[in-house]
C-alpha cells in the first residue's frame, strides 16, 4: 500500500537516527521512493552512506551542493513528494519549522512543501515537556501537520519519560492513514476478532484456530481511515493497534454482551470473530481428573451475537451489519444462507481448508456478497489488502 509513494525523509539529529534508518530500509521494503534528507547534526549519528545505501538513492545534506542533479534542490525535492514525514524530528528542528526559518535544506523545503506533513519527534522527556516544544508543536498543528507523540519509557540519556522515537508499526500506522481515504470519518465501528474459549474445567477450554489477525487488520484499516474503533477480542496475542479502543471478552457470553453494551453507539458492526458455536454445559469446579475410560461432555448452544442484531434491524440508526463465514465447503450457498438468515449487509466466505487462507494465515483470499447478492471475489492478497477490500465495500455500502 505503500508501493510508488514518493516519500521526502527529513533527518534531524538525535540518537533516534539509527532507528530511521531501520524506516527508511522498511519503506523502500514496501516499494515506497524515499529520498532522504539529513541536517548537518543528523550526519554526525549516522552516515548518510547508510541512508543512500538503504534508500538506494542519493541523500541531501546542503543546500548549496553543486552535483544534486536538481536545478533549485530546496524547491524541487518538495515538489515531487506525496509526502515529507520528520524522523526524529528535535527539538531544534521543531522550532525552527514552527517559526518559518529555512536555514538548512531540510527546513527549506519543509516551507516549500505542500504536500502532507508528518512530525516525530524524539528527544529527552523535560526537553518534550518544555512550554517552548509543547507551543511549537501546538502551532505546526495549526499548519495541519501531523504529529505523532513519542512513546514513554527508558530514554537514550538515561532518564525514563516521554520522548522515545514510535516504533516502525505506529510510523507505519500514520504513514497509511496519510494517503488513506477518509471515508469512514465520523463513523463508529465496531470489530469482533479472534477465538472465544469456552472452559469447561479450571484449566481447560474448548476453542478454536482463530488467530485473530483478520480482525486485528480491519481495525487498523478503519482508523486509518478515519472511524472510531472499538475492537472486541477474544484471546489472541496480537499486539493493541494504537489508536484503537479494545474491550477484551474470553468467552461466547462475554463477547455477546460487549456487543450489545456498545451496539448503539455503532454505525458499523464487523463481526470477524469466530465465535464457538457451543460452550460446555457446566464449568467443573475442579480439574477433570485423568481416567481409563472416555468421558462425555455436554454442550450447549451460545447466542448467534450476529442473528440478534439482524432481528433488531430495521429500526432507526440500525448498523450496517458485515459477519463472516469461514466454510470448508459449499462456500458460496452457505455464505448466501448465512447472509439471508442473519439479515446481512454484507458477508465475508473465506475458505478455511486452504494453507494460504483463513484461520492463522497471513494471506487470505475472500468472496464479498452484498446484500443484493453481488459477489465480488479477491485474488489472494495480505489480511491487511482484504481488510482494505473490505471497507471499499463496505462505504460504498454505506452511501
Ligand atoms: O453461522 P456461522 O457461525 O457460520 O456464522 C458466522 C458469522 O456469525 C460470523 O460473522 C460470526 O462472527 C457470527 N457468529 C455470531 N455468534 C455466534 C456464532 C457466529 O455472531 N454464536
Amino acid at each position: 500500500m505503500l508501493a510508488d509513494k514518493k516519500i521526502l525523509f527529513g533527518v534531524s539529529g538525535s540518537i533516534a537516527v539509527y532507528k530511521a534508518a531501520e524506516w527508511v530500509r522498511e519503506l523502500a521494503k514496501a516499494g515506497a521512493d524515499v529520498t532522504v534528507v539529513m541536517t548537518e547534526a543528523a550526519t554526525r549519528f549516522v552516515s548518510p552512506l547508510t541512508f543512500a545505501t538503504l534508500s538506494g538513492r542519493r541523500v541531501y545534506t546542503g543546500m548549496f551542493e553543486p552535483d544534486s542533479g536538481e536545478e533549485v534542490t530546496h524547491i524541487n525535492l518538495a515538489k515531487k513528494c506525496d509526502l515529507f514525514l520528520v524522523a526524529p524530528a528535535t527539538a531544534q528542528t521543531i522550532a525552527k519549522l514552527a517559526n518559518g526559518f529555512a536555514d538548512n535544506l531540510l527546513t527549506s523545503l519543509a516551507l516549500a512543501n505542500r504536500a502532507k506533513m508528518l512530525i516525530f519527534p524524539a528527544m529527552n522527556s523535560n526537553m518534550y515537556c518544555h512550554g517552548a516544544t509543547r507551543a511549537n508543536l501546538a502551532r505546526l498543528k495549526d499548519y495541519g501537520y501531523g504529529i505523532i507523540e513519542p512513546d514513554e519509557g527508558k530514554l537514550a540519556c538515561g532518564d525514563e519519560g516521554v520522548g522515545r522515537l514510535v516504533d516502525w508499526e505506529t510510523a507505519r500506522d500514520a504513514l497509511l492513514s496519510a494517503f488513506a481515504p477518509q471515508d469512514l470519518l465520523e463513523k463508529t465501528v465496531i470489530i469482533t476478532a479472534g477465538p472465544t474459549c469456552e472452559p469447561f474445567d479450571p484449566a481447560r477450554h474448548l476453542s478454536n484456530r482463530s488467530s485473530g489477525k483478520m480482525g486485528f487488520a480491519l481495525a487498523r484499516s478503519a482508523k486509518q481511515r478515519g472511524a472510531r474503533v472499538i475492537l472486541i477480542s477474544g484471546p489472541t496475542s496480537l499486539k493493541k493497534p494504537s489508536g484503537v479502543e479494545v474491550i477484551n471478552s474470553a468467552t461466547a457470553l462475554e463477547m455477546h454482551d460487549a456487543v450489545m453494551d456498545n451496539y448503539d453507539r455503532a454505525d458499523i458492526v464487523v463481526m470477524s470473530a469466530a465465535v464457538s458455536d457451543y460452550r460446555p454445559a457446566k464449568l467443573k469446579e475442579k480439574k477433570v481428573k485423568k481416567g481409563s475410560g472416555s468421558i462425555a461432555l455436554e454442550l450447549v448452544p451460545n447466542p448467534d451475537i450476529l442473528k440478534e442484531l439482524g432481528k433488531r434491524k430495521g429500526k432507526a440508526g440500525s448498523p450496517l451489519l458485515v459477519g463472516f463465514a469461514a466454510e470448508s465447503s459449499d462456500h458460496l450457498e452457505e455464505g448466501k444462507r448465512k447472509l439471508k438468515e442473519k439479515k446481512l449487509d454484507l458477508i465475508v466466505v473465506n475458505d478455511i481448508i486452504g494453507t494460504e487462507t483463513g484461520f492463522a494465515s497471513d494471506t487470505n483470499q475472500v468472496s464479498l456478497i452484498d446484500r443484493d447478492y453481488q459477489l465480488e471475489k479477491s485474488p489472494l492478497l495480505t489480511k491487511e489488502e482484504c481488510a482494505y477490500l473490505i471497507w471499499d465495500k463496505i462505504a460504498r455500502l454505506m452511501q
